[in-house]
């Protein structure tokens, strides 16, 4: 699969380093092109000849070590990826910070295409809340991290903060390079709602909303295209790389969501569910009296939002979507409050050119600390995108908590 890929290696100063040669093993035997770029510091752990040998390639570590035509950062950006392993805790922090005192680091600013960052360093080292902090920033512009294994570390002690093996970060760039960004959700399952509750008042006549759908079923797709594991449940049928059941009232999405909850990383709620029911069905059509008016009694539904939202794991992330026509923000701070979710997505449905059966979207992702980040109006695919990979990041954050308190 790498065959003919140009892949540049980036070493950084750590014992670690000397496993890269294996690396390099792995790709050249893949047949893949590689070329090295080291930091100084680096050298006290692997010779330029060693890595030269293996890579067959020109070693590269100063800024001023120039091609006929171009400066060796721009010349060494045309690879197909990026691989810095081990990443210091130096280098995460200069590349988090825009930082380009050397040779790697210059090119790393210049790169813009996939980039693995593979971190190695002593346990208390890597818990450092400014080293968490720069790697989510990392994470955060798009890199792919490959959080360091448990186990014995060259300081002595046992720990986390291993580089990962040469195997898994050969596979985790086939992955990358084969999959390329599409596929960032794969292993990861998903559960979205669409549509809009019917709640039945007799055989023939129900209260509903101005949901199509569209919304939600933009979520399922682009989620499924990015390697989800999807389940929709929605108020319709749909055709499409997913689990498809339907639900036509609140009270069978809230059963069905709430079976499902266990088994998902993530719960997305776009569907427009009824806060209240009808509270005595009828069986029979209901028939005109000679009353001018008529009342139904109403009963509450099932907040199924709220519910998960309580019952969710920490490794579990749900989110709402907030529909209002007045006091957008404000109304959705409040919401994601009294509803207890780890996002909710807020958006004007007072607007006919977004929200309700619209083909596109304006949305505010608002998070439990109450920071808003605006998603400016696009197609509902687009904006779904833009959600998803707000939702990785959150993700890869609690997969990164999770090996810390492990
Ligand atoms: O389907 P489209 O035509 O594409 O339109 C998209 C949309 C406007 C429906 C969508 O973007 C949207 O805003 N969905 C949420 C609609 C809604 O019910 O909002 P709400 O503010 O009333 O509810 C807040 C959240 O609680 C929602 O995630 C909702 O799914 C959930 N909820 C509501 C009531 C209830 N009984 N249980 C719930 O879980």
């Amino acid at each position: 699969m790498l065959k003919d890929k140009n892949i540049l290696i980036g070493i950084t100063g750590g014992i670690a380093a000397y496993k890269v040669c294996n690396l390099i093993r792995l790709f050249k035997k893949a047949e893949a092109n590689v070329r090295v770029v080291l930091t100084p510091n680096a050298l006290n752990f692997v010779t330029k000849l060693t890595l030269q040998t293996l890579s067959g390639n020109e070693v590269y570590i100063d800024n001023f070590e120039i091609d006929e035509y171009k400066p060796e950062h721009i010349s060494l950006t045309e690879a197909d990826i990026f691989v810095i392993a081990p990443a210091s805790a130096n280098t995460i922090s200069k590349l988090a910070n825009g930082i380009c005192d050397n040779l790697l680091l210059s090119t790393a600013c210049a790169f813009n295409k996939p980039m693995l960052i593979a971190p190695a360093m002593n346990e208390n080292m890597w818990n450092n809340k400014f080293i968490q902090e720069n790697i989510e920033k990392l994470q955060r512009s798009g890199m792919f991290i490959l959080n360091p294994a448990e186990g014995f570390l060259a300081c002595g002690a046992n720990g986390t903060g291993r580089m990962r093996e040469p195997e898994e970060i050969y596979e985790k760039v086939n992955e990358i390079l084969t999959q390329g960004n599409r596929a960032p959700l794969k292993g990861k399952k998903f559960l979205i709602t669409a549509g809009g509750t019917r709640e039945k008042i007799d055989p023939v006549r129900y209260i509903t909303n101005a949901s199509s759908g569209k919304m939600g079923l933009a979520i399922a797709d682009s989620a499924s295209k990015m390697g989800a594991d999807v389940t929709l449940v929605s108020t319709f049928e749909s055709n499409g790389d997913w689990e498809n059941i339907i639900a036509e009232t609140a009270q069978e999405m809230s059963d069905i969501v709430d079976k499902k909850l266990p088994e998902m990383d993530c719960v997305i709620m776009a569907a427009a569910v009824s806060d209240y029911k009808v509270k005595n069905y009828s069986e029979q059509k209901i028939k005109k009296t000679d009353s001018d008016t008529m009342s139904i009694e109403l009963v509450k539904n099932p907040d199924i939002l709220k519910q998960i939202s309580a019952e969710k794991n920490s490794n579990q992330l749900v989110i709402g979507f907030c529909a209002e026509s007045e006091n957008l923000i404000e109304n959705a701070k409040k919401k994601i409050q009294a509803k207890g979710c780890d996002l909710i997505i807020a958006n004007d449905i007072s607007r006919k050119d977004i929200g309700f059966n619209s083909n596109e979207n304006e949305v505010y992702i608002i998070d439990k600390n109450l920071n808003e980040k605006k998603l400016d109006k696009d197609t509902k695919q687009n904006i779904s995108k833009d959600i998803l990979n707000y939702i990785l990041v959150l993700l890869q954050d609690k997969e990164r908590e999770t090996l810390l308190t492990k």
